[in-house]
């Protein structure tokens, strides 16, 4: 589970994260959504480590993620984190690129590193382009690549910032499905996003930012259709 207490986030002056407090049971789907600037993208380097932080803290299955001692590369390994646009190797197959982490982080042999790089990605969709290379992969085969990538950790959880934001409108659907499929198989995911129909149909919970402030959280029936906050209102107004 992860736990945020009180998390307040600073970049500089500017307070970008005001006392955040939520949790996320395993096999939770959370999706979060607001506007630019709310802090949504923050939020997910703060869980994973990725910055500090200036008060409250971050909870990973038990571990402080901002503590001194915390190893955070290991507990990175829990944490699989699928951005908006990622670079793959462009020297390496889509098998190589599956196979690095595997092999380099958890010491698995060569052959052990292939079959599960083969393995997750035949489970995104990308069984038949294991030997291609990134730059012969449409955007959404790319991102498919990085949620392998990203798996191939056997991770626990799965943090994803606005992964289909970058891709052209035909290309969104496959990668939305595979994020629907991860949901359906049971993985804990916090997805940052802009696709409201995603939010809707496959969260269990969606959280609304609003200028660094969890304005409000709730199933998903309520967000979109009985908001309680004036600003998730105008926020779903205008994005609808
Ligand atoms: N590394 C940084 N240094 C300074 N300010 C930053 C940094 N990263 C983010 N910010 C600022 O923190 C605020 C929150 O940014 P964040 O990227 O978390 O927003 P967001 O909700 O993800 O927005 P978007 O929907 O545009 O991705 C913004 O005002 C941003 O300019
Ligand atoms: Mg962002």
């Amino acid at each position: 589970m992860i736990e945020i207490r009180d998390l307040h986030k600073y970049f500089g002056a500017l307070h970008v994260l005001k006392g955040i407090n939520l949790n996320v049971q395993k096999g939770e789907v959370l999706s979060v959504i607001g506007a630019s600037g709310s802090g949504k993208s923050t939020l997910l380097y703060c869980i994973n480590g990725l910055e500090p932080v200036q008060q409250g803290r971050v909870v990973v299955d038990g571990i402080d993620v901002h503590a001194k001692g915390t190893d955070i590369n290991r507990l990175r390994q829990r944490l699989g984190m699928v951005f908006q646009q990622w670079n793959s190797f462009p020297h390496l197959t889509a098998l190589e690129n599956v196979a690095l982490a595997p092999r380099i982080v958890k010491g698995k042999t060569r052959a052990e590193a292939r079959e599960i790089a083969r393995r997750q990605l035949e489970h995104v969709g990308l069984g038949e382009k294991l030997d291609a290379y990134p730059s012969a992969l449409s955007g959404g085969q790319q991102q498919r690549l990085a949620i392998a990538r990203a798996l191939a950790m056997e991770p626990e959880y799965m943090l994803f910032d606005e992964a289909t934001s970058a891709l052209d409108p035909e290309l969104v659907g496959e990668v939305l499905e595979t994020m629907r499929m991860l949901a359906e198989e049971g993985m804990t995911m916090i997805c940052v996003t802009h696709e409201m129909g995603f939010a809707r149909d496959v969260s269990d919970r969606v959280a609304f930012f609003h200028q660094g402030v969890m304005e409000e959280i709730g199933p998903p029936e309520q967000i979109f259709t009985a908001p309680q906050s004036e600003h998730t209102r105008k926020f779903l107004a205008n994005v609808r």
